[in-house]
């Protein structure tokens, strides 16, 4: 049966199913190469978007901005303090006014429930920018860039490095088990997945003949892997509070030369970015001055290495949100 998303919003990728993903990619490749041969593809000329930023964002909202353009929309971007959301209107209330505006909506934000609560009162569809439980549109991007970079995904063994039970643990475990790509989330105990989402993607993954594992041992973890794969210690909307104990807990589980040598010799390395591993951040220096380490979740070695593909999966933002707007706006 064909695959048809129009009106579909996209808030998590256990909503939807493996042959929907699959299309989302090849559609991405499709735009991927119009836009490199420079083929017009204003396929939604007279369409608006608006793009709703809670938390900041460099990759999500520029994808956003300039895949609408070149689909030839029109598009208005609200930053945190720029609308009345939250503070003087609630989420239904926005969710009305916006969907009698604009053709769909792009979020970021906090809780999984407020892009949920949106998109059942939008009446258009609702696009997951990122909230603290799933990166949805991140998802897509990654398994791209590794198709393209290992020139397959099912069998593939998968290996986050880090604080496995945010968003970007999250979402990994879901779109691997959905497109049979072994996962395994090497972090410490404490930052496990919840064991309900652990036991959803398990069965998810049992279906579609690859594995999901948990282990707090880094040779194990990181033995033939395929892909490596970290994120920052301390999300967005967390407190500073929580810096000396994440790393403490994570720095056995920073990527560098060492967990690289464990993993295949083609392994690839990714991360979603923004990545700490130099020091010229402000939130780099000051943890240097507050802890003495120069880099975090991964060495400037691995980043800068030949086995990194973090800025052709940065680009690849951009061409699958594209495919996620035009699958669902068409
Ligand atoms: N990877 C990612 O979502 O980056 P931004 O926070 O810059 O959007
Ligand atoms: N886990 C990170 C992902 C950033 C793209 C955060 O939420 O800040």
């Amino acid at each position: 049966m064909g695959v048809n998303l129009r009106g579909r919003s996209y808030l998590k990728l256990l909503d939807y199913s493996s042959a929907e993903i699959r299309y989302l990619l090849d559609l991405s490749k499709n735009f991927k190469d119009m836009k490199r041969a420079g083929v017009p593809h204003k396929y939604l000329e007279g369409k608006n978007i608006v793009l709703l930023f809670e938390k900041t964002s460099t990759r999500t909202r520029c994808s956003f901005e300039v895949a609408g353009m070149d689909l030839g929309m029109g598009v208005t971007y609200l930053d945190p303090g720029s609308s009345q959301m939250g503070k003087k209107e609630s989420i239904p209330d926005t969710a009305r006014v916006l969907g009698r505006m604009y053709d769909g909506i792009e979020y970021r934000g906090f809780s999984q429930e407020l892009v949920e609560e949106l998109a059942k009162y939008a009446g258009v569809p609702v696009w997951n920018g990122l909230t603290d439980e799933f990166h949805p549109t991140q998802m897509l991007a990654d398994m791209l860039t590794i198709e393209e970079k290992l020139g397959s995904l099912a069998g593939k063994n998968f290996t986050y490095m880090g604080d496995a039970r945010n968003n970007m643990g999250n979402s990994l475990m879901v779109v691997c088990a959905k497109l049979g790509v072994n996962f395994t989330a090497c972090a410490p105990k404490a930052l496990f997945p919840a064991e309900d989402l652990v036991e959803t993607c398990k069965e998810i993954a049992a279906k579609n003949h690859c594995t999901i594992t948990l282990t707090d041992d880094v040779k194990k973890g990181t033995t033939d892997a395929d892909v490596i794969y970290t994120d920052v210690w301390v999300s967005m909307g967390e407190p500073d509070e929580v810096w000396a104990e994440r790393i403490k807990l994570l720095t056995p589980y920073q990527v560098n030369a060492a967990a690289m040598a464990n993993a295949k010799p083609t392994a690839i390395f990714m991360h979603c970015l923004p990545a700490f591993h130099d020091l010229k951040t402000k939130v780099g220096k000051d943890i240097y001055e507050k802890f003495g380490i120069d880099c975090m979740e991964v060495t400037d070695e691995v980043i800068e290495g030949p086995q990194s593909v973090v800025f052709d999966e940065a680009e690849n933002r951009m061409h699958t949100i594209k495919a996620i707007m035009y699958a669902t706006l068409k």
